[in-house]
């Protein structure tokens, strides 16, 4: 009989922006599974705890970094940490992002470009930086982090929209780029998600979330994200590369996020 194997043990993932919210869930769940997790944000006594946290319980090993995605030198230094730490790179998580909400007519020309660095360009920089590791080894697994807000219209999310949109492509172009070298590009689009970025940019803030098994018409639990992340990664998804998994039950009537798709 068939088994899926959804293995990561072993494996050294580097996942983004992981001091809180779908970030952390991600290596707390790879790390749980077994994989030695590099983990960075932009203050290191911010993901400093995580990392403890996951060495205390988890059957995988972390790493914490200071490093902005936005700054070349500093993912540099993240993933050069990372290879003397763990012996090389097997996957990486580009999950660091974050936007404010605005019409298009106020964002000004530094606001535009803080979120495209932050969610485009810190993608580029870390899949440039953390591929070439890859690409000189056996290869890996790439997922980056989209939002429905890449593939639908939201009002407010233009600047978001556009970088978390270019994301899919840029998905779908390493994909068939880099198949040569072994490493599979995979993106996930995820639908709202309860994390500090939420409650803090839109006000949504659940204190009693609803279960999981509550498929429709709520948030979602960043360990929904995790789960599907651990699936790309892993052996049972080996013949899937350039997709982009939508991951967003039913949304809830009401929520920013599913303001354009066109369900209330
Ligand atoms: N939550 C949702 O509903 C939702 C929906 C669709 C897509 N997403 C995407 O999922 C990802 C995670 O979202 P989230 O809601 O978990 O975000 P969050 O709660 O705001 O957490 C963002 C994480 O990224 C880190 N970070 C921010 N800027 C950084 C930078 N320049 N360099 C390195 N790390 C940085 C933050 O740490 P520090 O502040 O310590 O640097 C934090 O750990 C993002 O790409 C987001 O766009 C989220």
């Amino acid at each position: 009989m068939h088994e899926p194997d959804y293995d990561v043990a072993g494996k050294t993932a580097i996942v983004t922006g992981a001091s809180q919210g779908i970030g952390k869930a991600i290596a707390e769940t790879l790390a749980a599974s077994g994989a030695n997790v590099a983990i960075c944000s932009r203050a290191q006594e911010r993901v400093d705890p995580v990392a403890e946290a996951i060495e205390e319980d988890a059957a995988g090993s972390a790493l914490a970094v200071e490093c902005n995605v936005r700054e070349r030198a500093q993912v540099e230094a993240f993933v050069e940490a990372t290879v003397e730490e763990f012996g090389g790179v097997d996957v990486l998580v580009n999950n660091a992002g974050g936007e404010f909400v605005a019409p298009f007519e106020d964002i000004s020309p530094n606001g535009w470009n803080a979120i495209l660095d932050l969610n485009l360009t810190g993608t580029v920089h870390c899949t440039q930086v953390a591929g070439e590791v890859m690409r000189e080894d056996d290869g890996g697994h790439v997922v980056n982090l989209s939002s429905v807000n890449g593939q639908h219209a939201a009002p407010g999310e233009s600047h978001y929209g556009a970088a978390k949109a270019a994301i899919i492509r840029l998905t779908e172009t390493l994909a068939v780029e880099w198949a040569d070298d072994g490493i599979r590009v995979n993106c996930v689009a995820p639908g709202l998600i309860q994390t500090p970025g939420v409650a803090e940019t839109l006000g949504i803030d659940s204190e009693e979330m609803p279960p999981r098994e509550q498929a429709d018409r709520r948030i979602g639990h960043t360990e929904e994200i995790a789960d599907v992340v651990q699936f790309l990664v892993s052996p049972a998804a080996s013949f899937m590369t350039g997709e982009t998994v939508t991951v967003k039950g039913v949304p809830k009537p009401g929520n920013s996020m599913s303001d354009g798709l066109g369900l209330e």
